[in-house]
């Protein structure tokens, strides 16, 4: 049984006293029979509305070009993925016939009408009238296809009257500068900022949010939160699995486009941005832009890049090459592996490195935060006075670590290493904590965002990492191999503790 923590009650009701709850909303999921909308989408709408928290009038749309019996899908097929509790049976149903499907290529114009009269029916009034509602646009689908739909959707299916249309994206945003201010100026002439959703769902994860609390909140770090403190920030995200099922959409984009780019970048901001004037979704996100461009672009010498090759672990055991994969080439120089050293030239920031690492087919599964501070300056004690740590776990086994020095207890005086340890599943045991999209859902619904990409977010963040992209793809420059299971790279280890200033 999920344990929701002793405010949730509270959270619910501000909820439903929102003009959106009381409003008629219509969720349109196009590509609904993809992965992303059989892992994500739909579970998490499931979930929001066993809580209470989908406005109380709505109904969910998929569309695509198979054919797929949406009710039939959503009771047998992927069934499994909403984790149905004891007793779920009932309202599960409920939730399935709220479920609707089209039909449809992403260009047919008369498709788009139909899913406007359709939307339409839906929503009658007690006199049988038409009723407007809010609408919202999930684009599950491959960006190459984002252009076409959102067109279409701006000409077609816009909600009516005072009801607004939100439109969601996943990321990819584009593959460099130009792609993507392709994208951002084809959105614009269609929809207004407001009405663009860009999720990178990291955003939406308990321990990214909790930074900025943590952060701006407690004035013990608010004082050390600088280059006189600080000596290097790490930012590790490592993943035990290879890019399997994945590797055709990946290998046109290799790591840095797909995590760091946008997941480990939007991390980094959070990390060094200054205080915002207030905790709005722009006054946030000026600051976050504000990092951003005080950034240059990186240096091919601040980089390592990586790709994972077979690692026959045992007689039985093969864990294959990221070339074994049928969608990739042979030759492919994608990297699934990159390490590498940005700089922000501002006051609080100037000369601190913060180094960026990550890599899929690695010895586990962790993304965290590592902030390294300064040795004590004229050290007293004889024996190795370690530096301070913050270890910020976003995932798995979410905390918050300071390793500092201590006297061990005893008669000696010697110095030891500990932890001030706030591990959430001790300190908040059985609670639970929500999904990445179950709030980003939320958000999108009820209009916060404080958790979405802003367009200026994005030119910056390509403006930062175009350069090298282009440079890595036209000097066809080779990634270090690594074993499927290894630690790290050697030369990766060397270039965090040369220029990133890191102690391991
Ligand atoms: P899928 O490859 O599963 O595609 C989703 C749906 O889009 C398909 O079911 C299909 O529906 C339609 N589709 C597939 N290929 C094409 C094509 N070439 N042209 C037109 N329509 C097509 O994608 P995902 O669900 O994995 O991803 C959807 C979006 O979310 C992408 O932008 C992806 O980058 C992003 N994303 C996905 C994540 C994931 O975990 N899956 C994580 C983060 C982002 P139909 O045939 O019925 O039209
Ligand atoms: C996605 C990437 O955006 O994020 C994947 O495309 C990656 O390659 C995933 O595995 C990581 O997300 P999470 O939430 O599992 O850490």
């Amino acid at each position: 049984m999920r344990k929701r923590d002793r405010n949730f009650e509270v959270y619910r009701k501000s909820i439903q006293e929102q003009n959106v709850y009381k409003q008629p909303t219509a969720f349109v999921i196009f590509g609904a029979s993809g992965d992303l909308a059989k892992k994500e989408i739909y579970p998490n709408l499931f979930w929001l509305f066993k809580d209470s928290l989908l406005p109380q009038n709505t109904a969910i749309v998929g569309f695509g070009r198979k054919n797929l019996e949406i009710k039939d899908y959503l009771k047998q097929k992927i069934v499994d993925r909403m984790k149905l509790e004891k007793d779920d049976q009932e309202i599960y149903d409920i939730f399935v016939d709220k479920n609707h499907y089209i039909c449809g290529n992403y260009n047919d114009e008369q498709k788009f009408k139909e899913l406007d009269s359709t939307i339409q029916k839906l929503f009658l009034d007690s006199n049988q009238n038409l009723q407007s509602a809010n609408r919202i646009f999930y684009l599950a689908v491959p960006p190459k296809v984002y252009p076409d739909i959102s067109k279409r959707i701006a000409e077609n299916c816009r909600a009516k009257e005072s009801f607004y249309t939100h439109l969601v994206l996943e990321k990819p945003f584009g593959k460099d500068t130009n792609s993507s201010n392709n994208l951002s100026a084809h959105l614009s002439k269609f929809f207004q900022e407001e009405e663009i959703f860009r999720i990178d769902h990291y955003l939406g994860k308990e321990m990214v949010q909790s930074i900025l609390a943590f952060r701006f909140a407690n004035q013990i770090f608010r004082r050390a939160w600088n280059r006189d403190s600080i000596e290097s920030v790490l930012i590790n995200f490592k993943e035990n699995f290879g890019t399997e099922g994945r590797a055709g959409y990946f290998d046109e984009y290799g790591i840095i486009r797909d995590v760091i780019q946008n997941h480990l970048l939007q991390i980094l901001t959070i990390i060094a941005m200054d205080q915002p004037i207030s905790n709005s979704a722009d006054a946030i996100r000026d600051e976050k832009v504000k990092v951003l461009k005080s950034m240059d672009p990186i240096k091919i010498e601040d980089v390592v890049l990586g790709q994972y090759v077979a690692n026959e672990m045992g007689a039985s055991v093969q864990k294959n090459a990221y070339t074994d994969d049928k969608s990739v080439p042979d030759d492919s120089l994608t990297s699934t592996f990159a390490t590498m050293i940005l700089y922000i030239n501002n006051e609080r920031w100037d000369g601190v490195p913060f180094i960026i690492s990550a890599g899929k087919a690695l010895d586990r599964t962790t993304s965290e935060v590592r902030i390294q501070f300064k040795q004590v300056p004229g050290n007293i004690f004889k024996n190795v006075c370690k530096r301070n740590e913050l270890i910020i776990r976003i995932q798995p086994d979410e905390s918050i670590c300071l390793k500092m020095q201590n006297k061990r207890p005893g008669m000696d005086f010697i110095l030891e290493e500990t932890d001030l340890d706030l591990t959430y599943a001790e300190k908040y045991e059985g609670l639970y904590l929500p999904k990445a999209y179950e709030r980003l859902l939320m958000d999108v619904i009820y209009g916060s965002q404080i958790s979405f990409v802003r367009s200026d977010e994005l030119e910056e963040a390509w403006r930062i990492f175009t350069p090298i992209l282009h440079q890595i793809e036209a000097e066809r420059i080779k990634p270090i191999c690594y074993k499927f299971g290894s630690q790290s790279i050697p030369e990766s280890d060397n270039l965090i503790t040369t220029k990133g200033n890191y102690t391991f």
